[in-house]
């Protein structure tokens, strides 16, 4: 008797790029920044709210920066950020890249440094009237001034750097590159990946390890917004 010759497995139509973790973060971090702005815009009572969502905003970004330390694969700053040689040669030959490609590395750096430092600077900050950051009575007057000037600053670099980011997506979508929903859903197409390309771990560990660091930095989260507003000073 024959034995019969075993079939290949069937490629799978797209393979898990972006993890669970990474894409709530995502969604949480536009939310939340988003939110921060509007509401400082809004002034007045609604500057408790931008005090939570500004804190939230900046211990999301110290989640992102743990997770690209030990994320699984295509979070994982060793797996996207290229040297500025390595960019330039993706510019002159580009080539298909599993996970961020090297500009939008550069991207994604820009954003973590200049929204994380709104949140650092945020900690520091007074509006003379109400609100304050819950360390802005541990430094003197002038370095809060100081800082809180910074952070009126910084807020020009946060759009544009929002800006750009916004129309790389809209042009590499116009160019037929789909980016939007692998950031909502996770799979990126076959056809869209490299020949060789594994896929990004996104099990019950990698999302259990995720839940851990998120409830130790939400509880960091939760003492710095008590802080703030019940810092002395504070009329709530
Ligand atoms: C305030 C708003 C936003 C901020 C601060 C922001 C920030 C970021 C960051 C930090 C990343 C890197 C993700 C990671 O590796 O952790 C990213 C990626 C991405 N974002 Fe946003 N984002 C914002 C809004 C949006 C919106 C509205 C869209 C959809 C139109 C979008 C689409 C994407 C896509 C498609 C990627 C993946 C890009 C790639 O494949 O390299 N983002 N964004
Ligand atoms: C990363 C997220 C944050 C964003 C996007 C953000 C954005 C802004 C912007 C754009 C302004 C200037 C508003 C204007 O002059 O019209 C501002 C002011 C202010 N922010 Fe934030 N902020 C963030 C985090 C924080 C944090 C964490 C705190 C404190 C806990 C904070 C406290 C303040 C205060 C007190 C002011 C008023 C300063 C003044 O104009 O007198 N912010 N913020």
């Amino acid at each position: 008797m024959r034995t019969p010759i075993p079939t290949p497995l069937p490629e799978p139509a797209a393979l898990r790029i972006w993890d669970l973790p990474t894409r709530l973060f995502h969604a949480a971090l536009a939310l939340c920044l988003i939110g921060a702005v509007i509401t400082v815009k809004l002034g007045g009572a609604w500057m408790d709210w931008h005090v939570r969502l500004g804190i939230t905003t900046l211990c999301l970004i110290v989640f992102r920066v743990i997770w690209g330390f030990i994320g699984p694969r295509y979070a994982r700053f060793s797996q996207f950020v290229v040297s500025p040689a390595r960019t330039l040669a993706y510019f002159r030959s580009p080539d298909k890249r599993a996970g961020h490609n090297p500009l939008g590395a550069w991207s994604v750096l820009g954003m973590l440094i200049v929204v994380g430092w709104q949140g650092f600077t945020g900690l520091f900050a007074n509006d003379d009237i109400l609100t304050q950051g819950p360390f802005a009575a541990r430094v003197s007057q002038a370095v809060s001034e100081r800082l809180t000037g910074l952070h009126q600053f910084n807020e020009n670099f946060l759009y544009a750097l929002v800006g750009l980011h916004l129309a790389a997506i809209l042009f590499y979508t116009l160019k037929g590159q789909r980016l939007m929903m692998p950031m909502v859903h996770g799979d990126v197409a076959r056809d869209a990946l490299p020949a060789v390309c594994p896929p990004a771990q996104d099990d019950w560990r990698v999302r259990g390890l995720a839940l851990v660091l998120a409830l130790l930095i939400g509880t960091l989260a939760w003492w710095l917004i008590g802080l703030a507003l019940n810092a002395p000073g504070t009329f709530n």
